[in-house]
Protein backbone atom coordinates (compact mmCIF):
# COMPACT_ATOMS: atom_id res chain seq x y z
CA UNK A 1 0.00 0.00 0.00
CA UNK A 2 1.22 3.41 -1.07
CA UNK A 3 1.33 5.58 2.33
CA UNK A 4 1.49 9.02 1.73
CA UNK A 5 2.93 11.86 3.60
CA UNK A 6 0.78 14.87 4.28
CA UNK A 7 4.20 17.52 6.02
CA UNK A 8 3.18 20.93 7.26
CA UNK A 9 5.58 23.73 7.19
CA UNK A 10 4.62 26.19 9.52
CA UNK A 11 7.46 28.45 8.29
CA UNK A 12 7.73 31.61 10.61
CA UNK A 13 4.41 31.03 11.83
CA UNK A 14 2.87 29.09 15.32
CA UNK A 15 5.05 29.64 18.51
CA UNK A 16 3.97 27.48 21.17
CA UNK A 17 0.62 28.47 22.59
CA UNK A 18 -0.64 28.90 18.81
CA UNK A 19 0.79 25.38 18.17
CA UNK A 20 -1.13 24.35 21.32
CA UNK A 21 -4.55 25.93 20.07
CA UNK A 22 -3.90 23.97 16.70
CA UNK A 23 -3.66 20.73 17.78
CA UNK A 24 -6.98 21.42 20.31
CA UNK A 25 -8.59 21.83 16.85
CA UNK A 26 -6.87 19.59 14.77
CA UNK A 27 -6.87 16.71 17.01
CA UNK A 28 -10.59 16.84 17.07
CA UNK A 29 -11.24 17.11 13.56
CA UNK A 30 -8.76 15.13 12.58
CA UNK A 31 -7.66 11.00 13.88
CA UNK A 32 -5.67 8.54 12.12
CA UNK A 33 -5.78 7.02 8.29
CA UNK A 34 -3.80 4.35 7.98
CA UNK A 35 -2.43 5.10 4.48
CA UNK A 36 -0.90 8.31 5.70
CA UNK A 37 1.37 9.94 7.54
CA UNK A 38 1.06 13.86 8.89
CA UNK A 39 4.11 15.11 9.27
CA UNK A 40 5.11 19.02 11.45
CA UNK A 41 7.65 21.46 10.41
CA UNK A 42 7.15 24.29 13.09
CA UNK A 43 9.30 27.07 14.12
CA UNK A 44 12.09 25.34 16.37
CA UNK A 45 10.58 27.07 19.60
CA UNK A 46 7.81 25.10 19.32
CA UNK A 47 9.20 21.91 18.43
CA UNK A 48 8.66 20.52 21.67
CA UNK A 49 5.40 21.24 22.22
CA UNK A 50 4.80 19.75 18.85
CA UNK A 51 6.30 16.82 19.96
CA UNK A 52 5.10 16.69 23.20
CA UNK A 53 1.16 17.07 22.10
CA UNK A 54 1.77 14.35 19.44
CA UNK A 55 3.40 11.65 21.31
CA UNK A 56 0.90 8.99 21.68
CA UNK A 57 0.07 8.97 17.51
CA UNK A 58 2.19 6.57 15.85
CA UNK A 59 1.28 8.50 12.62
CA UNK A 60 2.75 11.87 13.14
CA UNK A 61 6.20 12.81 12.73
CA UNK A 62 7.72 16.23 14.24
CA UNK A 63 10.86 18.37 12.04
CA UNK A 64 12.76 21.63 12.22
CA UNK A 65 12.51 23.93 9.57
CA UNK A 66 16.23 23.92 9.23
CA UNK A 67 19.37 22.77 11.45
CA UNK A 68 23.37 22.86 11.06
CA UNK A 69 25.74 20.37 10.33
CA UNK A 70 28.30 20.61 13.07
CA UNK A 71 27.50 18.68 16.00
CA UNK A 72 28.12 21.62 18.23
CA UNK A 73 30.23 25.13 18.92
CA UNK A 74 30.18 28.52 18.30
CA UNK A 75 27.34 28.64 15.91
CA UNK A 76 25.52 31.52 16.97
CA UNK A 77 21.71 31.07 15.96
CA UNK A 78 22.02 27.68 15.07
CA UNK A 79 20.49 23.62 15.81
CA UNK A 80 22.40 20.89 15.63
CA UNK A 81 21.16 17.58 14.66
CA UNK A 82 21.25 15.73 18.13
CA UNK A 83 19.36 19.08 19.68
CA UNK A 84 16.67 18.26 17.43
CA UNK A 85 16.15 14.65 18.72
CA UNK A 86 16.20 15.61 21.81
CA UNK A 87 13.21 17.80 21.21
CA UNK A 88 11.53 14.98 20.29
CA UNK A 89 12.26 15.57 16.05
CA UNK A 90 13.23 12.70 13.98
CA UNK A 91 13.51 14.95 10.59
CA UNK A 92 14.00 18.33 8.87
CA UNK A 93 13.25 20.13 5.63
CA UNK A 94 16.69 20.66 4.03
CA UNK A 95 16.96 23.41 0.87
CA UNK A 96 13.94 24.56 1.00
CA UNK A 97 14.02 27.57 -1.45
CA UNK A 98 13.68 29.99 1.40
CA UNK A 99 16.39 29.01 2.67
CA UNK A 100 18.00 28.85 -0.90
CA UNK A 101 16.91 32.36 -2.54
CA UNK A 102 16.48 34.75 0.73
CA UNK A 103 19.19 33.34 2.98
CA UNK A 104 21.53 32.40 0.33
CA UNK A 105 21.91 28.44 1.33
CA UNK A 106 23.50 26.47 -1.20
CA UNK A 107 23.59 22.72 -2.49
CA UNK A 108 27.05 22.34 -0.91
CA UNK A 109 25.31 23.20 2.61
CA UNK A 110 22.55 21.19 1.21
CA UNK A 111 24.66 18.37 1.21
CA UNK A 112 26.47 18.89 4.04
CA UNK A 113 22.84 19.14 5.95
CA UNK A 114 21.69 15.96 4.27
CA UNK A 115 24.61 13.95 5.35
CA UNK A 116 24.49 15.19 9.34
CA UNK A 117 20.75 14.34 9.69
CA UNK A 118 21.33 10.80 8.04
CA UNK A 119 24.22 10.35 10.13
CA UNK A 120 22.09 11.36 13.15
CA UNK A 121 19.51 8.46 12.33
CA UNK A 122 17.13 11.80 10.99
CA UNK A 123 15.03 11.94 7.64
CA UNK A 124 15.62 14.24 5.66
CA UNK A 125 13.23 16.43 3.43
CA UNK A 126 15.20 17.64 0.53
CA UNK A 127 13.33 20.78 -0.96
CA UNK A 128 14.10 20.94 -5.11
CA UNK A 129 12.49 23.30 -7.77
CA UNK A 130 13.08 25.50 -10.38
CA UNK A 131 12.40 29.04 -10.48
CA UNK A 132 9.78 30.82 -13.14
CA UNK A 133 12.22 31.82 -15.51
CA UNK A 134 14.26 28.49 -15.64
CA UNK A 135 10.59 26.67 -16.29
CA UNK A 136 10.12 29.11 -19.06
CA UNK A 137 13.97 28.63 -20.72
CA UNK A 138 13.06 24.50 -20.24
CA UNK A 139 15.41 24.06 -17.87
CA UNK A 140 13.09 22.32 -15.23
CA UNK A 141 14.97 18.83 -14.98
CA UNK A 142 18.38 20.23 -15.45
CA UNK A 143 17.83 22.45 -12.23
CA UNK A 144 16.26 19.86 -10.03
CA UNK A 145 19.18 17.16 -11.31
CA UNK A 146 21.88 20.25 -10.09
CA UNK A 147 19.97 20.15 -7.02
CA UNK A 148 19.91 16.66 -6.36
CA UNK A 149 23.53 16.40 -6.58
CA UNK A 150 23.16 17.00 -3.40
CA UNK A 151 22.89 13.33 -2.85
CA UNK A 152 25.92 12.27 -4.58
CA UNK A 153 27.99 10.07 -2.97
CA UNK A 154 25.24 8.40 -0.67
CA UNK A 155 24.73 4.58 -1.00
CA UNK A 156 20.96 3.17 -2.17
CA UNK A 157 20.64 1.85 1.24
CA UNK A 158 21.28 5.34 2.68
CA UNK A 159 19.43 7.47 -0.16
CA UNK A 160 16.56 5.45 0.76
CA UNK A 161 16.10 7.17 3.60
CA UNK A 162 15.46 10.42 2.05
CA UNK A 163 12.68 11.87 1.39
CA UNK A 164 11.91 14.67 -1.49
CA UNK A 165 9.84 17.63 -2.02
CA UNK A 166 9.63 19.25 -5.08
CA UNK A 167 8.31 22.59 -5.10
CA UNK A 168 8.91 25.25 -8.08
CA UNK A 169 9.79 28.34 -6.46
CA UNK A 170 6.91 29.68 -8.91
CA UNK A 171 3.96 27.97 -7.06
CA UNK A 172 5.38 28.48 -3.64
CA UNK A 173 2.61 30.94 -1.48
CA UNK A 174 1.28 32.68 -5.22
CA UNK A 175 -1.70 30.88 -5.54
CA UNK A 176 -0.24 29.06 -8.68
CA UNK A 177 -0.28 25.55 -8.52
CA UNK A 178 1.62 22.87 -11.36
CA UNK A 179 -0.54 20.93 -12.53
CA UNK A 180 -1.13 17.25 -11.42
CA UNK A 181 0.72 16.04 -14.95
CA UNK A 182 3.37 18.71 -14.68
CA UNK A 183 4.25 17.87 -11.43
CA UNK A 184 4.46 14.09 -12.11
CA UNK A 185 6.79 14.68 -15.20
CA UNK A 186 9.52 16.44 -12.87
CA UNK A 187 8.37 13.32 -9.83
CA UNK A 188 9.01 10.77 -12.33
CA UNK A 189 12.37 12.18 -13.30
CA UNK A 190 13.04 12.57 -9.38
CA UNK A 191 11.84 8.97 -9.23
CA UNK A 192 14.46 7.56 -11.96
CA UNK A 193 16.73 9.62 -10.54
CA UNK A 194 16.66 7.61 -7.32
CA UNK A 195 16.37 3.99 -8.79
CA UNK A 196 19.10 4.55 -11.47
CA UNK A 197 21.51 4.85 -7.55
CA UNK A 198 20.05 1.75 -6.67
CA UNK A 199 16.92 3.14 -4.91
CA UNK A 200 13.90 0.63 -4.49
CA UNK A 201 10.69 2.11 -6.45
CA UNK A 202 8.76 1.18 -2.95
CA UNK A 203 11.28 3.51 -0.77
CA UNK A 204 11.44 6.48 -3.20
CA UNK A 205 9.01 9.32 -2.13
CA UNK A 206 8.15 12.06 -3.92
CA UNK A 207 6.61 14.86 -2.22
CA UNK A 208 4.60 17.96 -4.03
CA UNK A 209 4.57 21.55 -2.88
CA UNK A 210 3.31 25.26 -3.81
CA UNK A 211 0.39 26.48 -3.12
CA UNK A 212 -1.77 23.14 -2.07
CA UNK A 213 -5.26 23.39 -0.64
CA UNK A 214 -8.00 21.88 -0.13
CA UNK A 215 -9.21 22.41 -3.41
CA UNK A 216 -6.57 20.96 -5.37
CA UNK A 217 -5.21 18.47 -2.89
CA UNK A 218 -7.18 15.20 -3.85
CA UNK A 219 -6.15 15.82 -7.54
CA UNK A 220 -2.31 16.49 -6.49
CA UNK A 221 -2.39 12.66 -4.69
CA UNK A 222 -4.19 10.76 -7.24
CA UNK A 223 -1.18 10.92 -9.29
CA UNK A 224 0.80 7.80 -8.58
CA UNK A 225 3.46 9.34 -9.14
CA UNK A 226 2.85 12.12 -6.29
CA UNK A 227 3.45 10.20 -2.91
CA UNK A 228 2.27 13.11 -0.73
CA UNK A 229 2.62 17.33 -0.30
CA UNK A 230 4.34 19.60 1.41
CA UNK A 231 1.97 22.78 2.81
CA UNK A 232 2.84 26.19 3.67
CA UNK A 233 -0.10 28.62 3.84
CA UNK A 234 -3.02 25.96 4.10
CA UNK A 235 -1.13 24.35 7.03
CA UNK A 236 -1.67 26.86 9.44
CA UNK A 237 -5.28 26.49 9.53
CA UNK A 238 -6.03 23.61 11.42
CA UNK A 239 -9.83 22.91 10.14
CA UNK A 240 -8.03 23.57 6.39
CA UNK A 241 -5.25 20.96 7.62
CA UNK A 242 -7.71 18.60 9.02
CA UNK A 243 -9.46 18.43 5.73
CA UNK A 244 -6.31 18.29 3.45
CA UNK A 245 -4.67 15.34 5.11
CA UNK A 246 -8.13 13.21 4.99
CA UNK A 247 -8.09 14.05 1.20
CA UNK A 248 -10.01 11.17 -0.30
CA UNK A 249 -7.61 8.80 -2.22
CA UNK A 250 -8.80 6.65 -4.69
P1 LIG B 1 2.79 27.24 0.25
O1 LIG B 1 4.27 26.86 0.73
O2 LIG B 1 1.94 26.00 0.45
O3 LIG B 1 2.38 28.38 1.13
O4 LIG B 1 2.88 27.59 -1.19
C1 LIG B 1 4.83 25.60 0.47
C2 LIG B 1 6.24 25.53 1.00
O5 LIG B 1 6.95 26.54 0.96
O6 LIG B 1 6.70 24.47 1.49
Amino acid sequence: MRRLIFAANWKMHLGPEGAAEFFQVFSQRYRQLLDREVWFFPPAVSLKTVADLTRDRADVRVGAQNIYWEPKGAYTGELSVSMLTEAGGAAALVGHSERRHVFGETTDDTAKKVRALLDGGLTPLLCVGEKIEQREAGSTLAVVSGQLCALNGLDSAVLSRVVIAYEPVWAIGTGKTATPGDAAEVHAAIRRWLVDRGVAERDVRVLYGGSVKVDNVGALVAEPEIDGVLVGGASLDPSAWATIVGAVVD
